[in-house]
């Protein structure tokens, strides 16, 4: 085979997208997302910047042109922006079209500037609720304030930003209209994410927390004209324009629609760990081909192999009044 042959899983999907968790920790404990009582992976278990960089690097070798780095929150991993700087360098020869993170915007007045200067033109700020007092209870060491002078820095750095809201029954649901018209009138993106089984969190408290968003959608409309469109950004949201402020919002569907036929995307975390699907149990580890030769050739066999591997797409589904598809790790292990 050709060395650089493109990674095509067993659908005919090509993988251009790759997903690297560069820390577990995050300075929040969003309750949907973490355990209060988390047990991190020890320090040394990590990949160095340098492996990560070499990772990444023989993904983009074999076609992956879009890269997002994730966490637990991605702007805690020390030297953070050093990597930041290395990856850039695959946008320069223009292999990589573009580099990225979803972070929960604490950290970013201190890094903003810095974040652009490496060719970073958009970011995803996850952020729930407007309120400091809900803010406060959600991310449960969070401070509202910060968050948003963080935003605040990634505009004034001149980034486009897109604000993920996972959609929460009995938590959110009274501020859709306010969450749409401060982004409307901040010019910033808006997607909606159904939240999913991911983590220890029981049962009938995922069940009661769950906010489809087909009803969403629908509340949306009694208010706004939903235009639908047809821009993609590389990730699982779909797009509508509301025609009275022209504000474009995204939704991300895995319970109300299965997106998984045109996945383009696997994920990898800061142990190494390539996770071909957000949604199933099953992964590759690449730190042992990594760290066996200096030479890539195992570890590109490794990662062909693995996406050889990858499924078909998750099993969540909760419309029999039951979590099914339930992960046992927590979203901040693979990062979204
Ligand atoms: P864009 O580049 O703006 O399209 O972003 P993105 O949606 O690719 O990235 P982001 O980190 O904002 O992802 C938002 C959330 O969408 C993730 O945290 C996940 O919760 C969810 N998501 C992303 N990809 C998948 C996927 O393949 N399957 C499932 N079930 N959910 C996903
Ligand atoms: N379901 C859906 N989205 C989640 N996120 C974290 N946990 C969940 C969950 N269980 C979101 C965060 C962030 C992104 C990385 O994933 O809010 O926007
Ligand atoms: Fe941290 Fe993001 Fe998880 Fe919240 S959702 S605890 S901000 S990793």
């Amino acid at each position: 085979m050709d060395p650089a042959a493109p990674l095509i899983d067993p659908f005919a999907r090509a993988i251009s997208y790759l997903r690297v968790s560069v820390t577990d920790r995050c300075d929040f404990r969003c309750t949907y997302c973490m355990a209060e009582q988390m047990t991190f992976l020890p320090k040394a278990d990590l990949l160095s910047l340098e492996e990560l960089d070499r990772l990444c690097s023989a993904f983009v070798r074999l076609g992956v042109q879009k890269l997002r780095i994730t966490g637990g929150e991605p702007l805690v991993r020390k030297g953070i922006l050093t990597f930041f700087q290395a990856m850039s360098r695959h946008l320069e020869t223009g292999a990589l079209k573009e580099l990225t993170l979803t972070t929960n915007g604490s950290q970013l007045r201190k890094y903003a500037a810095d974040l652009a200067a490496c060719g970073v033109k958009r970011i995803n700020v996850s952020l729930d609720t407007l309120d400091d007092a809900k803010f406060a209870k959600i991310t449960r060491w969070g401070r509202l304030p910060q968050v948003l002078d963080g935003i605040a820095a990634a505009r004034e750095a001149g980034m486009a930003i897109k604000i993920n809201a996972v959609a929460l029954k009995g938590f959110n649901e009274d501020e859709l209209y306010t969450l749409a018209d401060w982004c409307a009138r901040d010019g910033h993106d808006l997607t909606f994410i159904e939240v999913m089984p991911m983590g220890d969190l029981g049962e009938p408290q995922r069940l009661d927390q769950y906010w489809s968003l087909k009803d969403l959608r629908a509340r949306l409309a009694d208010r706004f004209t939903l235009i639908d469109l047809p821009d993609r950004t590389g990730g699982p949201a779909r797009y509508v324009r509301l025609a009275e402020t022209g504000q474009r919002i995204g939704f991300i569907t895995p319970l109300t629609h299965n997106f998984c036929e045109s996945c383009n995307r696997v994920r990898l975390t800061c142990t190494g760990e390539l996770y071909m699907c957000l949604g199933q149990e099953d992964m590759a580890d690449l730190r042992a081909p990594l760290r066996a030769s200096p030479d890539d050739a195992l570890l590109t066999q490794s990662i062909r192999a693995a996406i050889a591997r990858k499924p078909k797409g998750h099993d969540f589904d909760y419309s029999r009044q039951k979590v099914a598809g339930q992960m046992t790790r927590h979203m901040s292990h693979t990062g979204g």
